[in-house]
């Protein structure tokens, strides 16, 4: 059915049959079909014996490649919402902690048209935000395995994807916007940038969303390390909004730490210490 989301929305029962009758008899697949559509898997065109796929039909499709590819064996409690994904706790097949975060656009703002809009009795745009979903997921799975391959630290551990489904290291910690105090904020600072240099000095890239939102603080021998997360929109440094965007995210890193640890930094002079101007 994911292979089917390009083509059409809506798959007809039909084609179902027929992709299916060497297996089970038209009356069990149109009863599956119903079961599926009951635990919300699958939706049901309003007037047409058709199906499309849902969000929980993705997630659940990507958790079973993510399994059968042995890159996970368990999910937990969610420990994060974003306003584009979902982030679950979860254990690699080796028992280390991942963070698996399912991209879920426009799952609000088409709940909403829905809301609003009650004569749309079903949500016409639903494969197209799948579909952005799961490009998202595998740009985030193609960035971090770029840093991970170019040694660059303070970035998660890439550990697999699936469709829009990403599996990496989970960084203990708390995200720097809710960080009140630091043993020492100029560390923190530096680390960042170090980051973003390396990122776009080794690798060509910039992160292009960076905030203290997208920055965890993990405590490690006693001592705080910074982690930058939530790379999906990276643009390369050839492009030609590279230097307006590095520049963007270098002062809103910089107009935080003004802010709430009162440094004092000139964000041309770290510019140019990144670009090595
Ligand atoms: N690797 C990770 N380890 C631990 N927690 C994580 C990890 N990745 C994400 N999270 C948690 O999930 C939240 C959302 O993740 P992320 O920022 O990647 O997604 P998002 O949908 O872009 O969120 P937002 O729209 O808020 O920026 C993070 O703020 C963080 O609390
Ligand atoms: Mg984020």
């Amino acid at each position: 059915m994911v292979r089917n989301i390009k083509n059409f929305e809506y798959i007809p029962v039909e084609y179902v049959v027929k992709k299916f009758e060497h297996l089970y008899t038209q009356k069990e697949i149109i009863a599956r079909l119903k079961k599926l559509a009951q635990l919300k898997i699958i939706a049901k065109h309003p007037s047409m014996e058709a199906y499309r796929i849902t969000f929980l039909g993705l997630d659940c499709l990507a958790l079973k490649i993510l399994v059968t590819q042995n890159i996970i064996k368990a999910i937990g409690d969610i420990i994060g919402i974003g306003k584009e994904s979902e982030v679950y706790q979860g254990l690699s097949e080796n028992n280390d902690v991942v963070a698996i975060k399912f991209y879920k656009i426009g799952k609000r703002s088409f709940k909403n048209v829905a809301k609003y809009r009650g004569y749309y009795s079903d949500n016409l745009a639903e494969s197209s935000w799948l579909r952005r979903s799961i490009l998202a997921g595998r740009r985030e799975k193609e960035v971090l395995t770029l840093l991970n391959n170019n040694n660059i630290s303070g970035v998660p551990k890439i550990y697999g994807g699936a469709l829009h489904c990403v599996v990496m290291e989970f960084i203990e910690g708390i995200r720097l916007n809710e960080v009140s105090e630091l043993q020492d904020p100029s560390n923190i600072f530096n680390q960042i940038i170090e980051i973003v240099k390396c990122a776009y000095k080794d690798v060509g890239i910039i992160h292009g969303d960076l905030s203290e939102y997208n920055i965890m603080i993990t405590r490690r021998d006693d001592e705080e390390l910074a982690y930058i997360i939530d790379w999906p929109q990276y643009v390369s440094s050839a492009s030609p909004l590279a230097q307006q965007l590095l520049k963007r995210d270098i002062l809103n890193i910089v107009k935080f730490f003004r802010k709430r640890f009162r440094l004092n930094i000139d964000a041309e002079e770290v510019y140019k210490h990144i670009i090595g101007a």
